[in-house]
């Protein structure tokens, strides 16, 4: 079945140039995602399409207006003949795992809103919202940066998306561990050896160190992501 993805953006561009490449642009190709942005500025009525407003109370910045998004989410929900269930990427939203990535690839419509300026009218996100998602603790200057992060990374884990030698199953997170080191040829540069064990051809061993590596890189470089594996194992 095909995934669909709206974005209601008012830079449809920062989301079709990233969409057309790579993984998630064979994913178009393949038929197993349709990706359709939707902006803002059609849905205003004004003659200078004015998508954002001063914010009440005053302070810096600028705040998108309800109608025009309302309008969006209403003319996607008629063309679909479904509402989608919608997500608007903010910093104040829930942190994006990949848990939640696959908990996401299980939806069969997403819509993505997109922020600009300070924010959108909190009023959208009171009625429209289902789920308010962050991609981590900094601040973009809008959400489309975010909504590819989505659009990648829950199309990668679609039947058919990624090919057999790419399959996803060995990719940091998917255990819960980060993934292990890799190397390809030659087996020397500057005196840096491959370990010999990766040489070795007894792919038992090579398993063994494999997990034992992704254990102890999660241990040092991510004790939060350990200490998680631990509680959930126990
Ligand atoms: N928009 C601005 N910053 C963001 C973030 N960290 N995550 C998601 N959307 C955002």
């Amino acid at each position: 079945m095909k995934m669909i993805f709206d974005v209601i953006t008012l830079f449809p561009e920062l989301i079709e140039g990233y969409c057309e490449l790579g993984v998630v642009g064979r994913a178009h190709q393949k038929g197993s995602i349709e990706t359709r942005c939707w902006n803002p500025r059609q849905y205003t009525t004004d003659i200078h399409h004015t998508v954002d407003d001063r914010p009440y109370g005053g302070g810096p910045g600028m705040v998108m207006k309800y109608q025009p998004l309302k309008d969006a989410f209403d003319e996607i929900k008629e063309t679909r003949a479904a509402r989608g269930f919608r997500i608007y990427l903010s910093p104040r939203g829930r942190l994006l795992d990949q848990q939640l990535v696959q908990t996401l690839s299980e939806q069969s419509h997403i819509v993505l809103l997109c922020g600009r300026y300070e924010g959108v009218d909190e009023r959208i996100i009171d009625s429209e919202i289902d789920l308010e998602l962050s991609i981590g603790d900094y601040v973009l200057s809008g959400g489309e940066l975010a909504a590819n992060v989505v659009i990648d990374s829950v199309a990668r884990l679609l039947p058919d998306v990624l090919s057999n030698h790419e399959s996803f199953e060995q990719d940091s997170f998917s255990n819960g561990l980060l993934d292990c080191p890799h190397y390809t040829r030659p087996e020397e540069i500057n005196g840096m050896r491959v370990p010999d064990v990766l040489l070795s051809g007894n792919h038992k061993n090579i398993a063994k160190w494999r997990t034992e590596r992704s254990i102890a890189d999660t241990q040092e470089r991510r004790p939060d992501l350990w200490e998680k594996l631990n509680l959930h194992t126990k």
